[in-house]
């Protein structure tokens, strides 16, 4: 369809030739209205490209790319199962058009496109998750978040029979080996993890470094760390351990002042390192709760579920069975049935909350999506 002024054209996939005019939108959005650089297309290489194009899902207007959102599809492992999920990012409309229905199309456009694509699960992450709820997307799923400091850095094991190097050279395939090993390891080729983890120092991944520790040319474990946070690990429990007390250690900042603060009122020092974890990682859960370490929780994201029935064959959950009603759908197993709207569901299959007694010794599943695979 041509566009005029008082046409809208889409929801579609973006073209070769409006690619750059979708990246200045989302530029113009999620950066510079924050007063940030325009570094969309820097922080999201392998979404915000051409190659993935089609799932940049946009609507114009007289010539106008206006509203916009993306998808990136990965394979995430769930122990011995692995679901295909569809993660949302860069939901915009331009702020001249909003109110008008656009951004909820795009939206929904989204959730048809991750049904062509035989997706699993949506994922997102946002801070207007009511906005999302009004279109099937629930908060969901469960995290730990360990935070080290001064205080218990120090009680993590020695790493001092490995070599701790800064920079992941010569080491990517054995890291990638280890990532998928991992239960909840993403199925990525060489290409991407290389591409997610060269990305330039921005706002959104600040001083995005990996660690690795290596014994005689084998690799122990390794850390992915942006700013005061470890997006990611993988290896031997108690080598990631270590690690994370040797990180620690090369990151705090010893000549910092204790007392100053910026001008913000925040302190000038912080000597912290928070360590996202699975909550399903019991290797490292186990080291890590077995010093005593607190930790707090938070959900893993807004998830949304395109087909009950597909997931629960995936997860090799078939004696439950679906009835599509509707706004709900039906579950069954045996003498025990429930009724659920797809919000519900969500909870149902992902937790953490209960929203019902059905089928408790199989739910919910342990999903996990790793920060370094946010967009
Ligand atoms: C979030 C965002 C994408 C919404 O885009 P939008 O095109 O305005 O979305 P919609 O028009 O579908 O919905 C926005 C509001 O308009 C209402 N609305 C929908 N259709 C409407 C219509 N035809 N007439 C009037 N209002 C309408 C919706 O109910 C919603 O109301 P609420 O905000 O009071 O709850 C947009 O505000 C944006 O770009 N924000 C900045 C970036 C951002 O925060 N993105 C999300 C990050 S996860």
């Amino acid at each position: 369809m041509s566009s005029t002024d008082q046409q809208i054209d889409g929801p579609r996939g973006c073209q070769e030739h409006e690619l750059a005019l979708t990246v200045d939108l989302l530029n113009l959005v999620m950066r510079r209205a924050e007063g940030l650089p325009p570094t969309i297309g820097s922080d999201y290489p392998h979404v915000y490209c051409a190659g993935n194009r089609e799932n940049m899902r946009i609507i114009k207007m007289g010539g106008q790319v206006v509203s916009h959102v993306g998808l990136f599809l990965t394979e995430n492992k769930v122990g011995d199962h692995a679901l295909r999920v569809a993660s949302l990012g860069c939901m915009v409309t331009h702020p001249d058009y909003r109110h008008r229905g656009l951004g909820s199309a795009v939206a929904e456009d989204f959730a048809r496109t991750m049904t062509e694509l035989a997706a699993d699960v949506g994922w997102l992450g946002t801070d207007i998750a009511d906005w999302y709820r009004r279109l099937g997307w629930e908060k969901a799923g469960r995290e730990y978040i360990y935070k080290l400091d001064r205080g218990n850095a120090t009680l993590l094991p020695s790493v001092e029979e490995y070599e701790v190097q800064r920079g992941y050279q010569g080491y990517l395939e054995q890291m990638l080996a280890r990532h998928q090993q991992h239960p909840f390891g993403t199925n990525r080729s060489l290409g991407l993890f290389k591409l997610l983890l060269d990305r330039p120092d921005t706002d959104r991944w600040p001083q995005l470094e990996t660690y690795v520790a290596t014994r005689q040319e084998r690799l122990g474990a390794y850390l992915v760390v942006s700013g005061r946070e470890v997006l990611e690990y993988a290896g031997r429990p108690e080598v990631v351990a270590g690690l994370l007390g040797e990180v620690f250690r090369r990151e705090d900042e010893p000549a910092v002042s204790t007392s100053d603060r910026d001008d913000t009122g925040a302190p000038a020092l912080d000597a912290t390192l928070s360590v996202h974890a699975p909550v399903a990682d019991d290797d490292l859960s186990g080291v890590l709760a077995g010093m005593g370490l607190p930790r707090s929780e938070g959900y893993v994201g807004l998830l949304r579920i395109p087909d009950l029935s597909r997931l629960l064959a995936k997860l090799g959950l078939d004696e439950i069975e679906v009835e599509q009603e509707e706004n709900s759908a039906v579950l069954s197993r045996g003498s025990e049935s429930c009724q659920l709207t797809p919000r519900e569901q969500v909870k149902l299959v992902f937790g953490p909350e209960r929203v019902a007694d059905f089928a408790a010794d199989l739910f919910p599943i342990p999903f996990y999506h790793w920060p370094l695979d946010y967009i």
